[in-house]
């Protein structure tokens, strides 16, 4: 089965609404919308709203770095998913490793909110991968795994298909070092295979599994032609038109 690629461009704690604003302007003129990709941005909470509306009429999506899991109320510094909605978001990243190193996020918080965007009508973009000792001890699909499992518990078979996951090995991740395409192959293609096991075989085929860490427009070729790759999660790379365009048109 050929699943529609998917690449986003995260652009974590950078861009000011006005920098944000130019940017997607210049992705808007570089792209015509009849790219065979789809393509997604996830500027910092501030940016949001003025980049959503920059970006109407245009096939580039809008997605949050970050949600809560509740609707509303007493949560200070939180963002919903109702609220990402409202101001034009269709995805949501949840679980990026950043998250988890520096902000305490676990694969049960993973879970709540990959819970919460989903009953809202967003579609999560959930991100597992292994740091580097654990890569080096042999550990990386016993943590890959774990996480795969642990944030999808009690996600219903309808649900798993609006599932986007994003397997980002640790220490690929803004190190200019990216995993080689047979490294990310290798855990895509269990990734899939856990995911028939947890479901069934039509939606592993289905799912899309992007890779990020690293990804820049003159290695996402390679990474591409692998049978389970379906996308790049991109940061560093995304904050530049040219870098960002290079990588969506591979
Ligand atoms: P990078 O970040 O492309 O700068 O390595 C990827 C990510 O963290 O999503």
């Amino acid at each position: 089965m050929k699943r529609r690629p998917i690449m986003a461009g995260n652009w974590k704690m950078n861009m000011l609404v006005s920098e944000a604003e130019a940017l997607v302007k210049g992705l808007k003129s570089g792209l015509d919308g009849a790219e065979e990709v789809d393509v997604v941005v996830a500027p910092p909470f501030p940016s949001l709203y003025s980049v959503g509306k920059a970006l109407s009429g245009s096939s580039i999506a809008l997605a949050g770095q970050n949600l809560h899991w509740e609707v509303s109320g007493a949560y200070t510094g939180e963002v919903s998913a109702t609220m990402l909605l409202d101001v034009g978001c269709k995805y949501v990243i949840i679980g990026h490793s950043e998250r988890r190193q520096f902000f305490g996020e676990n694969d049960e918080t993973v879970n709540r909110r990959v819970k919460a965007a989903l009953s809202a009508g967003l579609d999560p973009i959930v991100c597992v991968g292994e740091v580097l000792e654990e890569r080096k001890s042999g550990r990386t699909w016993e943590v890959v795994g774990r996480q795969t499992r642990e944030g999808l518990e009690g996600i219903s078979k309808g649900d798993a298909e609006r599932l986007v996951l994003a397997y980002e090995p640790v220490w690929a991740i803004g190190t200019g070092e990216t995993a080689t395409p047979e490294q990310v192959q290798e855990v895509h293609a269990k990734i899939r295979g856990l995911i028939g096991e947890l479901y069934d075989e039509g939606i592993a085929q289905g799912m899309r599994i992007q890779y990020g860490g690293s990804v820049k427009p003159d290695n996402v070729r390679g990474l591409m032609d692998q049978p389970d790759v379906d996308g790049a999660l991109v940061g560093g790379a995304s904050l530049k038109v040219e870098s960002f365009l290079g990588i969506v048109k591979f």
